[in-house]
């Protein structure tokens, strides 16, 4: 995977020298790169909100850099002081987006290290507190890489798979989540054919997806989203990867608006449905979709924003824009984790990934 270009593109990093996350403003791709050098809590909050950075897991990447600065500066003489302007900085930040559990899972993996070092000086706790933020993107590409191994397993060459949204390289540390087992099939000769959807409103697969497959060389191909039911029917799709923003305890599923859709469309036409979901992203203290609490857009999003005149009256017409939706576990064949794949019924298969999470931790 080093060879391709794309993942020179870096999603987010830490400049602590100069203070700030970099991140790669992903609202203007495919038409500029351009590295956005964020040194404020508002500027951090701000490009999380508008989805200059976006996807779970680079939101919890960015969380863990945001949390580090805003609290490096802090002169607190004493750990309670210290603590206190933490919780500050986390709550402000865990306000940003509500439906994807890696911005809180990073979050209180922060909180955690801040607790675990409290015995320490303040320096020394700093010092902690950015290693641990680091550590978060190092693990979410050492994740992705085994999602990618157990995600091609799955499938065969010269296959076509569907992909919603984007849940890649620029959705994560690298490589991505649903795009993994691509980028190895690319690696590996297995000619897939990627059809990738629009994905309304905000565009995540038309202008981010083929970006970054295309860059890759591999083979996409861009649909809008009420084309799925006919590339399926069609015999084109193989099988069906996505992400997910949080994934319930029963295997309920979070994901980009649109993706339960296609989940049904590929359960009518028997295609494997598969989640593509980090451990980070799942949520065992949701017992279920009904509670994960779905993100609210601006109506803008559906008719204006990209269009020069807008597509529908201003006036007399109400909008809905639901962020995400939540596919039910009876659609999804199987959730794929960097502990292996679970399958139904995922009230006894999740439990089984995180004891073998915990037994990787202990060993
Ligand atoms: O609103 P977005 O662009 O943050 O939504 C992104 C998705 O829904 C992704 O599929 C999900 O976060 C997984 S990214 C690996």
């Amino acid at each position: 995977m080093e060879n391709k270009s794309i993942f020179d593109l870096e999603t987010v990093y830490l400049d602590d020298d100069n203070n700030a996350v970099v991140m790669l403003d992903q609202t203007l791709v495919p038409n500029e790169i351009k590295y956005l050098n964020l040194t404020t809590q508002p500027e951090i909050w701000e490009a999380i909100y508008e989805l200059r950075v976006r996807g779970a897991p680079a939101i919890g990447i960015t969380a863990g850099y945001g949390a580090y600065l805003g609290v490096k500066p802090s002169t607190a003489g004493d750990f309670d002081t210290f603590y206190t302007e933490f919780k500050v900085v986390k709550e402000y930040l865990a306000s940003a987006r509500p439906t994807a559990v890696n911005l809180f899972w990073a979050l209180d993996k922060m909180e955690s290290c801040l607790l675990k070092n409290k015995t320490k000086s303040i320096s020394e706790i700093k010092a902690a507190l950015h290693k641990q933020a680091e550590e978060i993107k190092a693990e979410d590409i050492r994740t992705n890489k085994a999602i990618g191994e157990y995600g091609l397993s799955l499938i065969q060459p010269n296959t076509g798979v569907l992909t919603h949204c984007n849940a890649g390289s620029l959705a994560t540390g690298k490589y991505g989540t649903a795009t993994a087992p691509m980028y190895l099939g690319q690696e590996r000769g297995y000619n897939l054919k990627v059809f990738a959807d629009e994905t309304r409103p905000l565009l995540q697969g038309a202008r981010l997806t083929t970006f970054e497959l295309a860059a890759a060389g591999i083979v996409v191909t861009l649909i809008c989203d009420n084309m799925a039911a006919t590339v399926m029917k069609k015999g084109w799709i193989q099988a069906v990867f996505v992400g997910c923003d949080r994934v319930a305890a029963n295997g309920d599923t979070a994901n980009k608006i649109g993706t339960a859709g296609v989940a049904i469309l590929a359960h009518e036409y028997g295609i494997p449905f598969y989640v593509c979901a980090p451990t980070s992203t799942i949520d065992m203290n949701t017992p279920s979709g009904d509670q994960i609490e779905i993100e609210q857009r601006k109506p803008e999003e559906i008719y204006k924003k990209w269009y020069v005149k807008p597509m529908a009256p201003e006036q007399g017409v109400k909008f809905f824009n639901p962020a995400f939706d939540v596919t039910d576990a009876k659609f999804i064949t199987g959730i794929i984790t960097e502990f292996g794949i679970a399958r139904p019924p995922f009230t006894q298969t999740l439990p089984q990934i995180f004891e073998k999470k915990r037994s990787s931790e202990e060993n």
